[in-house]
């Protein structure tokens, strides 16, 4: 897979997706992600990216020409037209959902605005489609790009180490994940639950299960709506709901 960031500030896209997992990813040719910055497409002769909004306003609005060049070039490059999200307060809301169906695509690039914005000409030209990663604003949409391509990367065929990782994870499955313990098996007084220590496959199995819609049920309760629950699941939901 193959991920564009198309910004102003690309260091501080490299300073994350250099690093850790990710860092190792790219290296290791799991996922290819380049961050372009925007200014170097501009034909400004003063390298302005941005101008006064029509109709006044406050801010600056980043123009159509440097970005759609920056896209342009992309796109003949690479021959076929990539999907185009832009990172933005105004997109619908991030979800693990949405990460494992873009994790799917072989080539997403990410516009990530400034100032006030950009203009919607632009916008109306190559964007597919708008993200936002929650209800607030950010100054910019790079911190934004980097957690999508955070939570996309990971989903990629040999970025984690095994696939467990994540199909027991919080929201894999739907539900929120168990809890989980290392050594010492007693610390301050507390001690690991014995079922983990019983090296009993099936009882552990059940546990973390239990837990799993335990927690759910107190932090995230709306998500047990839309989860696939077995019988037994639903067993053991009531009888918690009726011992509360
Ligand atoms: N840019 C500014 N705020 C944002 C948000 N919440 N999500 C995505 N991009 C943004």
């Amino acid at each position: 897979m193959r991920i564009d960031i198309l910004t102003l500030f690309p260091d501080m896209c490299e300073a994350v997706l250099g690093d850790s997992i990710i860092g190792r990813a790219r290296v290791a040719g799991a996922v290819e992600i380049h961050c372009h910055n925007i200014r170097d497409y501009t034909t400004d002769k003063h390298g302005r990216v941005d101008d006064a909004p029509y109709g006044g306003g406050m801010g600056m609005i980043m123009g159509v020409q440097p970005i759609y060049d920056c896209y342009k070039t992309l796109f003949s490059e690479q021959g076929k037209k990539p999907h185009v999200i832009y990172m933005s307060p105004k997109g619908k809301t991030f979800n693990q959902k949405k990460a494992i169906e873009l994790s799917n695509r072989e080539h997403i690039v990410l516009l990530c605005g400034h100032y006030e914005g950009i203009d919607q000409r632009v916008l109306d030209e190559i964007v597919d489609e708008e993200i936002s990663i929650g209800d607030y604003v950010l100054t910019g949409g790079e911190m934004a790009a980097v957690v999508v391509t955070d939570a996309v990367c990971r989903m990629l065929p040999g970025v984690l180490s095994d696939e467990v990782c994540f199909t027991e994870e919080s929201h894999f499955s739907g539900l929120l994940e168990y809890p989980q313990y290392t050594r010492p098996a007693e610390w301050m007084g507390k001690k690991v639950p014995d079922v983990l220590l019983s090296g009993h496959h099936k009882n552990i199995e059940k546990w973390r299960r239990e837990q799993a819609l335990l927690t759910t049920l107190e932090k995230r309760p709306e998500m047990l709506d839309s989860a696939s629950l077995s019988a037994a699941d639903k067993k053991f939901l009531e009888s918690i709901e009726y011992s509360e």
